[in-house]
C-alpha cells in the first residue's frame, strides 16, 4: 500500500521515524505540507522519499492520504483526496464534529469509493465505547486536564478553561479538543467536556466516564507529549501507526 502525509510537523515525524526503520507495514513515499522544509526534512528521511508542491500531485501515486496538519486542511484539502478515491485518515478529528462537513465528506467517499478513518488518537477505552454503543448510552464525560503551556497559556493555579458540550469546545480550542470529537463519534452523542489548565500535571491527561445500557466505564490516560509539540500526544501517532498496520493484518482484536 502506498501512503503520502499532508501536514509534516509531530504526528507526521513520529510516523515517519517508523516507516524509515521499516516498521510501518505500508510504503510511505510522498510528502506534504505548506511549510517546504518540513516536508523535505521528513522525505530525506526515506528512500525515494518525495516532496510535493501540491496535494493534487500525490493523488494517483497512492491508496491513502495521512491528515496530520490541521481542521482547515480538512475543510480545504480532504475533499479533494476523496474526490479522487484515494482513502484517508484523518487526525485532525475535531473538524468532523461539523454535521454538514462530515456529511460532505462521507458522500464524496461513498461516491468515489474511499474510505475516512478517524484513529483512536490519544485516547484509550474507544473500542469498548464503540461497542457500548450499540445498547444506549445514557451520559459521556470527558475532562482534560493539560500542563498551561500545551493550551498556549501560564498561569500559576489550576484554571478551567472550558466546561460544556463537545461540539461548542471545538471552536475555541481547534487544536486540543481532537480527543472529545473522537469520543463523540464512538459514542454517537455529544459529550460533556471539561478543559482544564493545571500546573501540577507533566502529562496530557483524559478521563473518560460513560454510562449506558452496557454498564459504566472510566478510563484515565496520561499521555505522554510529543517533543516537537507539547499540545499533541505521543499516543495520539501510535494509534495511526497501529491502524496503518491494521489494514494489513489478516487477525483483527477489538473493534
Ligand atoms: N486525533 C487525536 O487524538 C489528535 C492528537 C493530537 C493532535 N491531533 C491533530 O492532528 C493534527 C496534527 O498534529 P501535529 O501535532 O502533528 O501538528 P503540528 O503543528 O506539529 O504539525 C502540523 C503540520 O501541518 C502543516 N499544515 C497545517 N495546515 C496545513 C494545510 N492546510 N496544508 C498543508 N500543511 C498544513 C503545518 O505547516 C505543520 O507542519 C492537528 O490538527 C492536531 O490537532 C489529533
Amino acid at each position: 500500500m502506498k501512503v503520502g502525509i499532508l501536514g509534516c510537523g509531530a504526528i507526521a515525524n513520529i510516523i515517519t521515524n517508523f516507516a524509515a526503520e521499516g516498521k510501518l507495514g505500508v510504503d510511505l513515499k510522498f510528502f506534504y505540507d505548506r511549510d517546504m522544509e518540513r516536508a523535505e526534512n521528513l522525505a530525506s528521511q526515506i528512500d525515494d522519499g518525495t516532496v510535493l508542491l501540491n496535494i493534487e500531485d500525490m493523488l494517483d501515486k497512492v491508496d491513502l492520504v495521512i491528515e496530520a496538519a490541521s481542521p482547515q486542511a480538512v475543510r480545504e484539502v480532504v475533499p479533494t483526496v476523496l474526490e479522487s478515491g484515494v482513502d484517508m485518515i484523518v487526525m485532525s478529528v475535531g473538524a468532523l464534529l461539523d454535521g454538514e462537513l462530515r456529511q460532505k465528506l462521507e458522500k464524496i467517499a461513498e461516491e468515489n469509493g474511499a474510505r475516512i478513518y478517524a484513529p483512536s488518537g490519544a485516547i484509550v477505552g474507544i473500542d469498548g465505547i464503540k461497542a457500548a454503543s450499540i445498547g444506549r448510552i445514557e451520559s459521556a464525560s470527558l475532562v482534560t486536564r493539560k500542563p498551561p503551556r500545551s493550551l498556549g497559556i501560564s498561569t500559576d493555579e489550576e484554571k478551567v478553561l472550558y466546561e460544556g458540550k463537545a461540539g461548542d469546545a471545538v471552536r475555541k480550542f481547534p487544536m486540543n479538543i481532537n480527543v472529545a470529537a473522537t469520543l463523540s463519534l464512538a459514542c454517537g452523542r455529544e459529550v460533556d467536556v471539561k478543559i482544564i489548565a493545571d500546573p501540577k500535571v507533566d502529562r496530557n491527561m483524559h478521563e473518560v466516564h460513560v454510562v449506558g445500557e452496557f454498564g459504566e466505564m472510566k478510563t484515565i490516560t496520561k499521555n505522554m507529549r510529543c517533543s516537537m509539540n507539547p499540545k499533541t500526544s505521543v499516543l495520539a501517532a501510535y494509534a495511526a501507526i497501529k491502524l496503518l498496520k491494521s489494514l494489513n493484518e489478516t487477525l483483527h482484536v477489538g473493534t
